[in-house]
């Protein structure tokens, strides 16, 4: 969502912003912007791609400037409503939503502010221009102004008056400064900056800061100097180019083995090292849990699903899932004794980042963040961190940050097994086994690409699609569908197989695909006969079960056997092909793969 970049330095820093914004790109967006300094303010706009506006300011070069990729919130993807906005001499380009930006606008409009967009972004540009008088600089100018904002926001301004200097500032949303050889930058993500810098500076919520060419100053939000320390990202370069792959959601499907073994690298080869799994506070945080509430949202959820078959049956620990937007805004019965978790792979989802915060309200300081990105608000928010190490994640839909997110919450569950004396020391072993061979199993579902390729060309043209799973494989198939929906915009359900009966058997007919997760586990023969309720009315079959299943392959079933059944860990595999099947899907439909329409993978916003 949004994406931001901001540079000052002793050369010309449009092609820094360019390549800012299209490594930000990934985050989604519908229109992209740019504003300069050089010898007065220049501004170029446009709705379509960043390449549109790369071509645009193709004439523009300036020391100091702010650009930014919109995903609407406030008013339609138009020119008019792109960033940077402007006030005067003034520019600024904002990630996030400013919740009293009518009151402001209204404010402002009737002392003689002309509005020009339908965005709250240019209240925040009119309220720092009606600031400047008062304030002496432009710094000041946005200490005051982002005082008087409620809601999220990350922001970049520019003034005429001050042509060497850009200020920045954050609450909520992210933002991170880059400290270069030739400059000093800005932006909502490292990847944007790694093309001049890997010294990085985390802003933390109410930080401003003040960009010159050879130096940053970062106050509080009541002005106080304060220090941050400087990090130097291990972030590869690489990890964030296509390389040999046509989509970043391939490439991160193929990724995941290595995915896998990164963030198993924890757990070594012996027993499970506890201490070291959750951080120095890990043993007494998680020592006398009673309860586990998991918060998340998208495939976060589906991960945290999952997780509640393995916590319930395997460590006998209660759990709940919760939606994070839910669960921020329902009164809820807090208990000290639970572990709160919340799931993200960006660390920066505004409702899994409220429902945390509202958690710890209520009481509840136990909290885990089960995160890939390490410096993220999720993380910083959390008493304990599990960092998965899938490695950036580029495209919108998310798969190798979904299965290592299944990996710590494995190994979390049996740290839980162990802690509360629940587990036998060969059931451990076992299942530290099952996990350490992950990669491997997981490379070998992977080679079932090319049949699963024929099953996506037989449906990609349908308009819906049934999900069929049960157990712990319930939310395997709920993530097939979104993953089909998200990526090839077709209709897509997912039931727990007994539920087919109550309901979405109306639906099944020859032209509703359904799709099965079927592994060869204890309600295999339960599932068969919810899919002969299928078959009974004509609906066609596509069964992932595993090579023990025995479902015979008739006409209308179509069975695909994966490569070995894998008792607790099975989801990681299942969902493998159905990640599989969505992309091929998508690739038949023509969609844009990478960046769904509508979606964004930063949701920074309710
Ligand atoms: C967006 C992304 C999804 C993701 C969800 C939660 O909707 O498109 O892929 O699952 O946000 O994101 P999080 O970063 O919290 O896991």
């Amino acid at each position: 969502m949004c994406g931001i970049v901001t540079a000052v330095a002793s050369q010309d820093v449009v092609p820094v912003l360019i390549e800012g914004l299209r490594k930000l790109e990934y985050r989604g967006y519908d229109s992209a912007g740019l504003a300069v300094l050089n010898g007065g303010l220049r501004r170029v706009r446009s709705t379509g791609r960043v390449a549109e506006l790369a071509e645009a300011a193709a004439e523009v070069h300036a020391p100091v400037g702010i650009a930014h990729t919109r995903w609407a919130t406030h008013g339609a993807p138009s020119e008019r409503n792109a960033h940077p906005h402007v006030s005067g001499g003034l520019a600024v380009v904002h990630n996030g939503i400013i919740e009293n930006f009518e009151s402001i606008r209204a404010r402002l409009s009737a002392a003689g502010y002309v509005f020009e967009s339908e965005t709250d972004t240019e209240a925040i540009a009119h309220l720092i221009q009606s600031k400047l008088r008062e304030a002496g600089s432009l710094f000041e100018a946005v200490r005051l102004a982002t005082a008087e904002l409620t809601g999220a926001y990350a922001i970049g301004v520019l003034h005429e008056t001050e042509p060497e200097c850009a200020v920045v500032a954050r609450r909520g949303s992210p933002l991170l400064l880059g400290i270069g050889e030739h400059g000093v930058y800005a932006a909502s993500d490292t990847a944007a900056l790694l093309q001049v810098t890997r010294n990085i500076v985390y802003l933390e919520d109410g930080d401003i800061a003040e960009l010159t060419r050879e130096d940053v100053r970062i106050t509080d939000s009541a002005g106080q100097p304060v220090e941050r320390a400087t990090h130097v990202s291990s972030l590869s370069a690489d990890a964030v180019e296509l390389g040999i792959y046509r989509h970043y959601m391939q490439k991160e499907i193929f990724e995941q083995p290595q995915a896998l073994a990164n963030t198993l690298e924890i757990i070594g080869g012996g027993g499970l090292p506890i201490p070291q799994l959750f951080g120095a506070d890990g043993p007494a945080v998680l020592g006398g849990v009673r309860q586990v509430l998991i918060l998340a949202c998208g495939t976060s959820y589906h991960s945290g699903l999952v997780a509640r078959y393995w916590l319930e049956s395997i460590a006998g620990i209660p759990c709940t899932v919760e939606i994070a937007s839910e669960y921020r805004y329902r009164s809820s019965v807090p208990d000290p004794a639970t572990l709160v978790i919340a799931i993200s792979q960006s660390g920066e989802t505004a409702d899994t980042l409220a429902a945390l915060k509202h958690a710890t309200l209520l009481g509840m300081t136990r909290t885990l963040a089960i995160c890939n990105v390490p410096e993220s608000a999720i993380v910083r928010e959390a008493a304990l961190r599990f960092i998965t190490r899938a490695g950036p994640e580029i495209g919108v839909a998310s798969t190798k940050a979904f299965t290592t997110q299944l990996a710590a919450l494995a190994v979390l569950t049996l740290t839980l097994a162990r802690m509360s004396g629940h587990i036998a020391e060969d059931v451990e072993a076992r299942h530290l086994a099952g996990l350490r061979h992950l990669p491997v199993a997981v490379q070998k579902v992977l080679e079932l690409e090319p049949q699963i390729e024929q099953w996506a060309q037989r449906f990609a043209m349908k308009h819906h699609a049934l999900f069929l799973g049960r157990g712990r494989h319930w939310p395997i198939a709920m993530e097939g569908a979104l993953k089909l929906k998200e990526i090839s915009y077709i209709h897509a359900e997912a039931y727990a197989a007994g539920e087919l009966k109550h309901g979405p058997l109306a639906l099944v007919d020859e032209d509703m695909p359904v799709i099965a997760v079927a592994p060869a586990d204890e309600l295999l023969e339960k599932l068969k006969s919810n899919l002969q309720e299928v078959r009974a009315r004509g609906g066609e079959l596509y069964v992932f079960a595993d090579a023990g299943s025995e479902i015979p392959e008739t006409d209308g079933v179509h069975i695909l056997h994966m490569p070995e059944h894998y008792g607790m860990l099975s989801p990681v595999l299942h969902v493998i092909p159905l990640q599989l099947l969505s992309y091929h899907a998508a690739l038949v439909k023509g969609t844009d793969v990478d960046k769904p329409r509508n979606l964004a993978k930063s949701v920074t916003v309710e």
